[in-house]
Order: structure tokens, then sequence, then C-alpha cells
């Protein structure tokens, strides 16, 4: 009994000894005199890199290796082709100067391999897990492990080619998890016809590729935010090798992206609250990164199904085994090209178009040039072999003359391509359009007369609507629930009732009693007035349960009569996005309408920015975020909720910010929403906010998306520059601030404008950047201003952007208070040269 108590005793002794020991290596040098064995580590300064021995999982075999935060996120390793079979391995400086790995019986299996070393060395582990070796006099490096990726890139290490003489520097994958040595996979950038991309290779076939830089982010790889957020740069040492790396920003999380044995290419955090690795985004988001998966001439877009189809004017090739889900034949084209038609002297007919697609992950194998874009257009035209052409500001002129492989449709960022078609096939797809117009417009009119009869029928008795609603679903039998919970509101699910997309989800939606929301806002006390939305005033209101709600009462006066209120439900029942207001439940009793909308603490975005006091609450950082969530907000509104819906009424009003001031669109009472058709609509009720409506919108009545962009760009330039578009007055040249910011940006003065309490130097090239943007926003003539994807892929790189090819509308702001309809146009003086005739209607 003693005796085992005593042993026990002398093992936990021997265990903390040998822990002690292990800990005091805690030290980040090796010298000739000094050297680690098996499994001794060190640890890099900021603690948060080892480098030791280890034995991946399934395997016996050790190897020397660096890993970052714990050991299954190994980042490194050295003797990854040559593994020792036991834990007799050293690491030490060898007699010639060397860092080397030796095995039980001294022999070097491994080795920095540094020739002609004069001096005595020593090898230091330094941050972000680099190793080096050092002349100890001089302190030269002779060599850094980051130069020699294994299969991990990490900050400032370089992937490069080399243009004279081929060699590269790649990432390199495991053969599998529990084998380090070099495996099938490998990645690299490749810089080919001036065109440079980061691609994975098969052994030599390429298995992803990331599309063609652009100066800022990679332009095939849709999860690519804010050029800002990744930090990849590029650059050429003179000495022909062309390498791309990345650093991360002094305030950025440490993330690195590691080459997985699956030739997946992974970007990896720390999770500090899980105490694991995260992945945060791969190479093979879906089905679509597989290179080619779609064969020639088609398109792949992950979001339908079957995710391959061919581009306009081409057709399966092999049709049999394309409706079989094998693409891999591709597609051909239907027409032949007239250019090719020449050669054959046939009669001469109409010449070739391009078909334009938008946001795409552009074709493998593209010839740049540095043309301009109307060049670029006329070069590809002119060329019988030029099959596509693309043109970018921070890439110049793309063409390609092989057959189209690997093109993808993207959500967001992405290019537009260009790809040559017969001119019959564009005539097909115009009168394709037509007979798809035609159709949407009768279907239209037809649901509209429905919708009105039965409005009429119902009119009287508005809250019988949604009995109406409930019978209806009862008969459906349709997913139709309803709970009643003694006194407690209804639950409705409503989802489509006056819409017509049945592939939008259900939601709840509360029933409220009058009495109900009365208590909940103390019946409607001044005290807990919020403000005046559209057509009615808000307030804070708090149910039973604790829940704080707004409420929207709408004035019984007000021009929001049923069928604006029932639009505003409809509307927003069907929309959820974290940038938009969440509607909670509504009201109808009598003439009592009401809305409940979740609850903002922060109020709207007009409170803060306009607001001195306030205004240096929002940083720049928070801006952008601000910026760039509403502009998600619109895109999702103009194209990703398949509804097409125009807003029509936005402003730093109806911008609400959650706790952490994230913007939402709120106020739906004016949006309209479409079936299809990108023609821009007339309407005889003009109604929105003066300063934030387009000239077509407020002199003729014509609303499109691009309405609600040019409102998005007022706005971008409010938040920049903190000042209130309706309100601004410059006394010296009666600009309104369009004018003002217009004038300022061409005289390169845009510091002026901008609140000096909030200018921050080193934002500055974004903030030039985001005034640009608002500028191309708010052009004068409607086609020229940039849709919101485009906003967004703006915002989001830092490629050039087009100089705005109109000026602002609305410059002076005297003319903007006059003028109110086309016949009634002014003629008034104007004293910078600046012709107010140009605010006509065109
Ligand atoms: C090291 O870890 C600390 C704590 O988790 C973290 O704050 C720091 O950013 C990390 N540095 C690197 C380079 O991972
Ligand atoms: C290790 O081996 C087990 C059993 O053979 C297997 O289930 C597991 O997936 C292997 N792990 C790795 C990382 O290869
Ligand atoms: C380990 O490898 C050495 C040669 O590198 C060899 O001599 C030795 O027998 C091996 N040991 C085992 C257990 O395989
Ligand atoms: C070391 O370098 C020499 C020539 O520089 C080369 O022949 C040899 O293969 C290298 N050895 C290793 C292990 O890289
Ligand atoms: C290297 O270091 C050893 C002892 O640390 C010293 O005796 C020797 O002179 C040094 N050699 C050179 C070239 O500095
Ligand atoms: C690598 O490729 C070779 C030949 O193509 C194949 O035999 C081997 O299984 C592949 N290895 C892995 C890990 O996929
Ligand atoms: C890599 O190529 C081999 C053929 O050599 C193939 O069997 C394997 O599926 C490929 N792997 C990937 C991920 O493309
Ligand atoms: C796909 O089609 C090609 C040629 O049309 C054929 O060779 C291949 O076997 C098909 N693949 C499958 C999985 O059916
Ligand atoms: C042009 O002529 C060649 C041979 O005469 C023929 O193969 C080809 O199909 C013709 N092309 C067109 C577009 O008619
Ligand atoms: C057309 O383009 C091909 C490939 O870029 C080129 O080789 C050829 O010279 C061009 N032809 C003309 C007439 O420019």
């Amino acid at each position: 009994m003693v005796f085992s108590n005593y042993a026990n005793l002398l093992s936990v002794l021997f265990i903390l000894f040998c822990y002690l020991l292990h800990v005091s290596i805690g030290i980040d040098t090796i010298t000739s005199s000094r050297f680690i064995k098996d499994p001794e580590t060190l640890i890099s300064k900021d603690g948060n890199f080892t480098l030791g021995f280890f034995s991946p999982k399934n395997s016996t075999n050790r190897y020397v290796g660096i890993w970052w935060k714990s050991q299954s996120t190994i980042i490194w390793v050295a003797n990854r082709n040559q593994p020792l079979n036991d834990s007799n391995g050293i690491v030490a400086i060898s007699g010639d100067g060397n860092l080397v790995v030796l095995n039980g019986h001294k022999q070097v299996i491994w080795s920095s391999n540094v020739s002609n070393i004069a001096s005595n060395t020593t090898s230091q582990f330094l941050e972000f897990g680099n190793l080096v070796l050092l002349e100890s006099t001089t302190g030269n490096t002779l060599w850094r492990s980051i130069q020699q990726p294994s299969d991990a890139l990490l900050p400032g290490m370089k992937l490069s080619i080399n243009k004279r003489t081929g060699k590269s520097v790649k990432l390199k994958s495991w053969r599998s998890p529990s084998d380090p040595s070099v495996g099938n996979f490998s990645s690299s950038t490749v810089e080919r016809q001036k065109i440079l991309e980061v691609i994975i290779w098969n052994e030599t076939r390429t298995c992803w590729r990331s599309g063609p830089w652009n100066g800022g982010v990679f332009t095939g790889i849709q999860a690519m935010t804010m050029a800002y957020f990744f930090g990849f740069q590029t650059g050429d040492d003179g000495e022909g090798n062309t390498f791309l790396y990345y650093t991360i920003q002094n305030d950025g999380d440490f993330f690195m992206y590691h080459l997985n044995s699956k030739g997946i290419l992974e970007e990896i955090r720390w999770d500090d609250t899980k105490k694991e690795v995260l992945v945060t985004w791969t190479s093979r988001e879906s089905e679509c990164d597989v290179y080619g998966i779609c064969g020639i001439f088609a398109t792949c877009n992950s979001l339908s199904s079957p995710i391959c189809s061919c581009l306009r004017g081409f057709e399966p090739r092999n049709i049999r085994e394309w409706n079989r889900n094998n693409w891999t034949d591709g597609c051909v084209r239907r027409t032949p090209l007239q250019c090719e038609r020449v050669n054959n002297k046939s009669t001469s007919r109409k010449e070739d178009g391009f078909s334009k697609l938008q946001t795409i992950k552009v074709p493998d194998f593209a010839e740049g040039s540095s043309v301009t874009s109307d060049i670029c257009r006329n070069l590809c035209l002119k060329n019988c072999s030029c099959l596509a052409y693309s043109q970018n500001d921070g890439i110049g002129c793309m063409s390609w003359t092989e057959n189209l492989l690997d093109i993808q449709q993207l959500q967001i960022g992405g290019l537009d391509l260009y790809v040559r078609v017969a001119y019959a096939e564009l005539d097909r797809g115009r009168n394709m359009t037509i007979i798809i117009i035609i159709t949407v417009i009768i279907g239209t009119l037809i649901i509209v007369i429905c919708a009105y009869i039965i409005w009429r029928r119902r009119s009287n008795h508005p809250a019988k609507l949604w009995h109406f609603v409930k019978s209806a679903r009862k008969k459906n039998n349709k997913s139709f629930q309803l709970f009643n919970k003694g006194g407690s509101p209804e639950h409705y699910t409503t989802d489509n009732e006056i819409g017509e997309s049945p592939q939008v989800k259900l939601q709840e939606l509360l029933i409220f009693d009058f009495e109900k929301l009365a208590t909940a806002t103390n019946n409607f006390h001044l005290s807990n007035k919020l403000g005046h939305g559209g057509f009615g005033t808000v307030y804070k209101g708090k149910l039973q349960d604790g829940q704080e709600i707004a409420v929207k009462r709408l004035s019984r006066a007000s021009g929001q009569g049923l069928e604006e209120f029932m639009n505003e439900v409809v509307v927003i029942c069907k929309l959820q996005h974290r940038n938009l207001v969440r509607l909670l439940g509504c009201c109808i009793e009598g003439d009592e309408k009401m809305l409940m909308y979740e609850y903002m603490p922060n109020k709207s975005l007009d409170a803060f920015i306009f607001d001195p006091s306030k205004n240096k609450l929002l940083d720049w950082r928070t801006r952008y975020n601000i910026i760039e969530g509403i502009a998600r907000g619109l895109l999702y509104l103009h194209r990703d909720s398949r509804l097409r819906i125009i807003h029509r009424d936005l402003k730093a009003s109806n911008v609400l910010l959650d706790e952490e001031l994230n913007p939402k669109i709120s106020d739906f009472g004016m949006a309209r929403i479409f079936g299809g058709g990108d023609d821009p609509v007339n309407t005889n009720r003009i109604v929105g906010t003066y300063g934030y409506m387009s000239p077509e919108y407020a002199m003729q009545g014509l609303f499109s998306e691009k309405t609600d962009v040019f409102s998005f760009g007022v706005l971008i330039l409010e938040i920049v520059t903190g000042r209130r578009n309706s309100s601004f007055y410059d006394n010296e040249h009666a600009l309104s601030l369009l004018g003002f910011v217009w004038i300022k940006w061409r005289e390169d003065n845009i510091l002026s404008l901008i609140d000096e309490g909030i200018y921050d130097p080193s934002h500055h090239n974004y903030i030039l950047r985001y005034i640009h943007i608002g500028l191309l926003c708010v052009q004068e003539i409607a086609v020229d201003r940039p849709t919101m994807a485009e906003v967004i892929s703006m915002l989001n790189s830092e490629a050039a952007l087009p100089s705005p090819s109109s000026k602002p509308a609305f410059i002076l702001m005297k003319s903007m208070l006059n003028s109110k309809w086309p016949e009634e146009c002014q003629s008034s003086s104007s004293n910078n040269n600046v012709s107010i005739t140009e605010i006509c209607g065109r």
C-alpha cells in the first residue's frame, strides 16, 4: 500500500518535472549549442504558434512542424516527405550553419539547405509563425520558413510565379489528413496574358480558379466583400517574379488560407469562445466552383436547377446526356456567326452582335490588353476569332478566342461578359422578351381586375378582409393555421394573398386588437411618440410580455387609404432581410389602422448624422457598414426578393438603426411591386420626399429601380458629409448639397465638405470613393446611374470607378424648389454657367 502510494507520488512528481521542463523550453531561438528534442517545443513571441514534433491522426510517424493555437492546425511541416519513425528526433543548427532535423542516428533528414554559410547562425521563431535562420553577428536573414510554404498561406507569405523561368512558389496539399507528404493538389498565382489569377491544380489539371484579379479582389469570388477587409496585394520584384500576398489590418482578426488534402482552399479563423478553428470560406461554396463543370459555352448558376445552362444562342451538343445532367460535352452555337459566313460567300446579312451577361465569373484563358472600352468592343467585333470580351477598369480589356469554359453566374460582384452571337439570336431574344412582357402585362391586368372586384366587395368592412382571407385559406386547406390562446393575439400565416410568388416563405403575422395597442402605448401618449412617418405617427409601445414595439398609427385623415395600408402589410410581410425592418403585426378596427414593427432603440439615421452632438458616434467603419447595409437591403428589394420592389421613399429618416447600429430600411407605404420588365413605370400620384426624389420621378412621375438608386446616392452623400440635402443652402452659389459636392469634387477639394470633427485622414481614400459612388448614383440621367448590384460591387472592390458621365440632378437649390412640372420649367439666371433648362424632363 505504502509502496504503491510512494510510486504514485513519484510518478506525479516525474510528470510535473517533465511538464516544467517542457514549459521551460518556451524559448524562441535555437543556437548551435541549444537544440530541441522530441517532445520539446519552441513557442513564438506572441504565444500563438508552436514549433515542435507531432504525429498526425492515425499515424505513428513523427514530423517537425509549426502549428497555430492547437495541434490540429498544422501550418508548416519541415520533413513532410521524410518522416521520423521514432521519437528520437532533434531540431538543431548543424555544423554547416543550416537548420536541420536529425533522426536518432544523427542523420540529417531535412535541412534548410542554405549553401556557403560563413558565420555562426541562430534560428528564431518570429511572429505569424515565421521561422528564420539568421547570421548571429550581422542579423541577416538567410532563410525563412514562409519562403517554403507547406499547405497554408499566412500573412506576408508570397505565392509567386516567375515569368522567365516558370518557377513558382506554391501551396502543396497533404496526401491525406494523416499523411503530410506532398499530395496531388497545389495552388498558386498565375499570370497569363496579363491576367492574374489564383489556380488550384489536381496534379497538372486546373480544378478551381479565382477569376481575374482587378487590383482589389478576385472577380470570380463572390464572397470577397470589401477589399479593405481582405488586404490582398500583388507585386513584381523586377526579376520576373509576380507575387501575391495578403496582410492583416492592424485591428483585424488573424486569418489564414489552407489547401486541404481534397484540393479545397479554406479560409480559417480562430473562434476564441469555442477554442477551435472556424472555416469562414472555402473554394467549394457550390458545385459551380468545380472547374468547367458545365462544359464549354455554358454557365453555372448555383441557385438554379439544374445548375448548368447554355449561353444565349447556344444549345447542348449532346441533348440526351445534357438532360441527364451530364454536362461534359457543353454547348454549341445554334446559328452560325455572320462573320464566318462571309468566307463562304453567302448572302451577307445583319452583323453579329453581343449578348450581355451581368455579374459573371468570366471564362478561363482570357487575353488581356489595356485598350479603352469602346475599342475593346470594336476589336472583338472586327476579329471573327474573338468569341467574347469583357471590360473592367481594374483589369482593362479582356477577349477570348478559345472555347469559353468555366463561366459562373454570381449573385453579386463579378464582371459583365459580352458573348458574340449571330444577329438572328439577338432578334430571337428580343421577340422572346416582347412575348414575356405581353404575357406579364395581361396576367397583371387580370390579377388587378380580380383584386379590384374583391376589394370593392369588401372595402366597406375592412376587418372582414382578414376573414375573407381566412375562409379562403380554410377552403384551400393549405398550410393555414389558426391559434387562439384565450385573448392573446391570433396568429395567422399570411403569405401571398395578393402577390403571385408561391416561393415566398410563410410568415406569421399577428393581428392585435386596438385596446391592447392603446394599453401598450399608454393611450398613444405624446411622451411615447417616436416620430412622424409617412401618413402617420409612430409611437413606442411595450406589450404585456415586455417586448418593445413601434406602432405606426395611420392618421384618419391621411392620404394612406386601405390600399396603401394593405400594400404595406403585404409587401413587408413577404420580405425578410437583415437590412429591412420587420413587421410584427397589424390592427384594423373601424377607422383605425395600425402597423407594429420591431422597435429600434437607436431610432433613425437622421437622428445621428444630422445631429452635431451624435454625429461623432458614427465612426467611419460604422458609416461604411450602414451604407453597405442599406445597399444590400435595396438590392434585396430590387432583385433578390424575387418580387422586384421599388421603395420610392428612401431617406435618412426611413433608415432605422438597431442596437449595433445596423441599418434597416423601413416605411414601405409607397413601395411598388412589379412582376418583371425593366421599363420605367409611370404614375400620376407622385409621392415622396423632396431632396431624395430623382428628376424623372419628381417631374414626370416616371419611376424605376434607378429612382431608389438616386435616393441612395443622396443618402451616401448625406452620410459622408453629415449635411442634409433638403435643408442645405450655400448662400454664395445657391447650390444644393448635390451641386455643392459636385463642385467641390471637381475642384478636388472634398475635405472642405466634411465636418472636421468626423474627418479621419486614415479613411481619406474611402471617403473619396464613397462620394464618387454617391455622385454616380445621383446622375441626372437615369440610365447613367449604376444598378444596386453594381453599387455593391463598387463598394466592395478597390477597382477604379467610372467618372460620372452626367452631372448630378438639382444642382441649383432655387431651381429645385421652383420647378414642379415639366411645362412649368423656368429658366432663371444662373451664376455659374450651369444651364438650368437641363433639369426639365427629357
Ligand atoms: C494570438 O492570440 C491572441 C489571443 O487569442 C489574439 O488576441 C492575437 O490576435 C493572436 N495573434 C495571432 C497572430 O494569432
Ligand atoms: C483514423 O482511423 C479511423 C479508423 O480507421 C477512421 O475512422 C478515421 O477517419 C481516421 N482518421 C483520419 C483523420 O484519417
Ligand atoms: C527507423 O528508420 C531507420 C532508418 O532511418 C531504421 O534504421 C530503423 O530500423 C527504423 N526503425 C523502425 C522501428 O522502423
Ligand atoms: C539542397 O540544395 C542542393 C543544391 O542547392 C540540391 O541539389 C539539393 O537537392 C537540396 N536538398 C534539399 C533537401 O532540398
Ligand atoms: C561560433 O561560435 C563559437 C562559440 O559559440 C565560437 O567559438 C566561434 O568562434 C564562432 N565562429 C564564428 C565564425 O563566429
Ligand atoms: C494522386 O494521383 C495519382 C495518379 O493520378 C493517384 O493514383 C493517387 O491516388 C492520387 N492521390 C490522391 C491522394 O488522390
Ligand atoms: C483529381 O484527379 C484524379 C484523376 O487523376 C481524379 O480521379 C480525382 O477525382 C480528381 N480530384 C478532384 C478533386 O478533382
Ligand atoms: C457523359 O457524356 C460523355 C459523352 O457524351 C460520356 O463519355 C460519359 O460517359 C458520360 N458520363 C456519364 C457519367 O454518363
Ligand atoms: C462554310 O463552308 C464550309 C466548307 O465549305 C462548311 O463546312 C461550313 O459549314 C460553312 N459554314 C457556314 C456557316 O455555312
Ligand atoms: C484575331 O485574333 C487572333 C487571336 O487573338 C489573332 O491571332 C489574329 O491575328 C487576329 N486577326 C486580326 C485580323 O486581327
